[in-house]
Formats: C-alpha cells, structure tokens, sequence
C-alpha cells in the first residue's frame, strides 16, 4: 500500500474515491459541505432524506457526484460530534478503510484526517490514521490453502489536511505511523504463527534476520551460556520441552554513543502447556500467544529501526516451551537464578516470571537507562483490567507515568496497580526465599512483586499484556499491543512527538 498527504479541495480531487464525514443530527464536516456546495446541495438533500444519519459506523457509497472530480464519494457516520474523541477518530479511519476497500476503488482520499480532535494535533490524526489504517487492512493467510481474494485491491492511501503548513510536519508523521504498524504487523504475525512452527529456535532466526536487514548486533546464547551465567530458573522452564530454548539479544545503537540504552524485555514462552502443573484443554490452544510480549518487544525495535529514531535500544529475549516432559521441572523442586537468589515452584505453569527473572538480571550488565518487561503474565490480569488495558507496574512513578501517556497518546493504554511492599509478603517459602506464586488473591500484583525482586539496579517497569496480547472468539488473532505504546514511548524520550 501506497500512502501519501495532500492538502487541497474535496470536490478538485481526481481521486477514485474521496471520503468525508457526517455527525449525527445531520452535521456535514466542512470538507462534504465543500462538496455539497459543488453539487448544489446534494448531500444536505440525502442527509434530510435520511440515507445517511451520521451514526457512528454507518456508511453511504454515492457515485459521480456533480461537480466533483472524483469517481466516488463514501460518506462515513463519525457519531455525535460532542463526543468526537480518540476514540471515535480511530473507529471513524477503521470503518472508512473497511468501506473502501470493499469498494471497486484503487485509491481513496481520506478528509476525515481534516476533523478536529479535542487536544490533538494534525500530526497525531495523521499518525493514527497511518497506524489504524494498516492495522484494518491486516491479514493473515498463510496457512489457508485458498486465500481471501480481494477483487479490487486498494493501492493507495492519501490523508488530506487543511492547510500547506500542515503537510511537512504530517509528513513525518505518517513516516513515524508507517513505521508503527510495520511493528506491529510484525508483532500480530509473530503471535499468530502457531507453536510448531514459532519456537524457541524460530524467534532466534526472526531476530538473526531482523539484524540482518538493519546491520543490528545480535546475539543468541544457548543452553551451555545461560548454564555458565547461572540462569538455573529461566533454564528450569525448558526442562520438559525437546524445543531448546534460547535467550536472544539484539542492540540497535541510533543515540549517541554514551548514551545508556532503553532495554526492553520480552516474555518468549512459544506454548504454554502449564508444564507439569497442567493446564486445563479448553482454549489451551491460545497459549501459543505466551510468546506475545516476545513479539511486541521485536516489534517496537523494527518501528524504531524503521523510522530510525535517535536512541539506543537494546530487546533481550528469554525463549523456552513449557511442556510436561519426562524431565521437566515438578511442583516443590527448588531452582537457584542467576541473582544468586533461590525459587521454590510451587507450581509450574508460573513460568512467565521464572523465564523474566534471569533476563532481568542479565538486563544489569547493559547500565540501562530504564528496563520494561513485557508479558502475557497471569490471568489474573484478565480479571482485574478485561481487554482494554495492560496492567503497569513500575518501580518508579516518573517512568510509569511516561508509559501511562504513551499509552494514551497510541490509543494503546495502559492502567497501574500497585507494587507495595505489602503484597511481597505472598511470596514467602518455608524452603526457598520465594515461591513463584503467591495465591488467587492479587494474582497480578504478586506475579509483578516477584519480577520486583529482581529488578532492584535500575529504574523498571512490567507491562501484563495477558489481557490485550491477543482475541479470543471470532476474531480469534494477536494485537500487536503494546507496540504502539512502547515506540511512542521511546519517541517522546527522543523527542520526536508532536
Ligand atoms: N501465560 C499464562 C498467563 C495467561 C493465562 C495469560 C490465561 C492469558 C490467559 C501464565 O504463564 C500462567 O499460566 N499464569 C498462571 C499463574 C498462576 C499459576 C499463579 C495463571 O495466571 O493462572
Ligand atoms: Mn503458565
Ligand atoms: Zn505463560
């Protein structure tokens, strides 16, 4: 898909398709009254006919227009205007694009990027709309023996903006957006591979190529080197799998030289069995997307490689399958984790955190600016915050605060809880100095209290993305989240949000 930034006239577009917006109570934005004049009052007259009532996601395909140059105009329902926010823009761009691509047209010329968003700036309109256009646009079928043919496929996307001043600016954003969705593509395609194909092994070669393309150092270290470091917890996971695992490290170095890097860490469990603390059969199919913090983490490097973005980067990748093989860890076995501290697993299917935990240590030696974990970490999470946000917890308020911004700043938010000393009480082990759980109570917050423990050397956050990694049900697929929250994250730190 081609994409572009115009700024000019809705009726002057020699456009396949030009789309505008209509609020509800019968309100033309100013781009389809720019058109209604051209043609007389043709739009106002089939808006009062009551074709097209500007609800939100209603939609109205007229054709040739008079006094138009375009081929097409698709009217598209925004809601009530009051409550045109984020929100509401977002599902606008969603259903504009999905309307238009089920249309003969090969091109289509948005105006709805021209609608003012309370407190945003064109900038952003353009980026999201960039982000949520290629995220509509989304398929995978690569194990579908016929694909999915797309009669007339759209080849060209062009946002409008109001005026020239706007164009360079929007520029760079629709760049920065482009970038984002390649990440975030990268993350949902990665998540929905299923767990024979995506191992351990094949996210090592997804990295390896990744570093490739973009001359990035990578590093992958087997089984022998985390034995040599002492990653006794992270190396317990894989006990009860053939697939080995495998800890990949990619540094992308686009800051100053001494400039310390933003470490990201992604939860790489390529099938969650539960081990031998077994899971239960219903829906344990959607645990080949435990690798879904894995994915996001590669995900944001590539949006960062992409729009290459003045900062150091550095994504650490623990891998393993959680199976219950004959050799695999057993509920009561006590492992030791590279911090020198002792794990008592009280159960096995926590093994999220006892993969993280040997990846936060050896985070360490990186003197990292800040370190983010990212995690499909417990279902607990799911209880507390559903599908809308990721759980935050962080062990300083200032980083929290700059992910709970980019969140809302992506349309990818997040929500914290709390990390206090009190909760770290779950933990206690009468053989070990912890337990990897701490009870159905809190069952987020103790998962993150564990993580805590081993992140003492520098400013850290954890982002549970148990709840919004992936859908379940018909739309059964990964989300790419928390891609877009992280990469405009690390743009803010670079300064290069407007
Ligand atoms: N990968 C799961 C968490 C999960 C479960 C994510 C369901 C999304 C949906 C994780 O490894 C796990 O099994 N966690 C356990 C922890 C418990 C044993 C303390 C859980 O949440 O049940
Ligand atoms: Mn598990
Ligand atoms: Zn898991």
């Amino acid at each position: 898909m081609e994409f572009s930034i115009k700024s000019g006239s809705p009726e002057k577009q020699r456009s396949a398709c030009v789309v505008i917006g209509v609020f509800e109570a019968r309100k033309l934005t100013l781009p389809a009254e720019l058109i209604d004049h051209a043609a007389s009052g043709y739009l106002a007259e089939i808006v009062r006919r009551g074709d097209m009532d500007g609800k939100a996601g209603s939609t109205l395909l007229l054709h040739d227009v008079p006094g138009t140059l375009c081929d097409r105009v698709l009217l598209i329902g925004l809601g009530k205007e009051k409550e045109f926010r984020d929100q509401a823009y977002g599902a606008a761009i969603r259903c504009a694009v999905k309307a238009l691509s089920e249309t003969g047209a090969s091109d289509g010329t948005l105006f709805l990027t021209e609608i003012a968003v309370k407190k945003r700036s064109s900038a952003w309109r353009i980026r999201q709309a960039a982000i949520v256009a290629q995220e509509a646009l989304y398929r995978f079928e690569q194990f579908k023996s016929k694909k999915d043919q797309v009669r007339h496929p759209l080849r060209k996307l062009t946002f409008a903006v109001e005026r020239r001043g706007e164009l360079a600016p929007g520029e760079e954003a629709l760049a920065q957006g482009l970038a984002i969705a390649a990440g975030v593509a990268l993350a949902r395609t990665l998540g929905n591979l299923p767990g024979n194909v995506c191992t351990p092994a094949y996210l090592a070669e997804t990295a390896q190529q990744l570093a490739k393309e973009h001359s990035l150092d990578c590093q992958i270290l087997e089984r022998e080197a985390m034995e040599a470091l002492g990653m006794g917890s992270l190396l317990s996971v894989a006990k009860g799998s053939v697939q080995a695992p495998k800890l990949i490290v990619l540094h992308y170095r686009g800051g100053r030289q001494d400039e310390k890097p933003q470490v990201l860490v992604g939860k790489g469990i390529t099938f969650d069995s539960g081990g031998i603390s077994l899971k239960p059969g219903a829906e344990m199919d959607e645990m080949k997307f435990d690798m879904c913090g894995a994915a996001s983490v590669l995900g944001t490097l590539k949006a960062i490689v992409q729009m290459k973005l003045a900062t150091n980067l550095t994504v650490i990748v623990p891998s393993a399958e959680n199976m219950p093989g004959g050799a695999a860890s057993k509920p009561g076995d006590i492992v030791s984790s590279m911090s020198g501290q002792t794990i008592e697993i009280l159960n096995t299917d926590a093994e999220g955190r006892l993969l993280l935990c040997d990846a936060l240590t050896y985070a360490e030696r990186f003197k990292p600016a800040t370190v983010i974990d990212v995690a499909t970490l417990t279902g607990a999470c799911v209880i507390a915050l559903g599908h809308v946000a990721s759980g935050l917890f962080a062990n300083d308020d200032g980083l929290a605060r700059d992910l709970l911004h980019a969140g809302d700043e992506a349309q990818d938010r997040a929500w914290q809880m709390p990390l206090w000393e009190e909760y770290q009480d779950l933990l206690k082990s009468n053989f070990a100095d912890m337990a990897n759980i701490g009870g159905r109570a809190g069952g987020a917050v103790s998962a993150a209290c564990f993580l805590s423990r081993f992140a003492k050397k520098y400013d850290w956050a954890h982002l549970d993305i148990a709840g919004t990694a992936w859908k379940s049900g018909a739309d059964k697929g990964a989300t790419g989240r928390p891609v877009a929250l992280l990469a405009h994250y690390l743009m803010a730190r670079a300064g290069k949000l407007n």
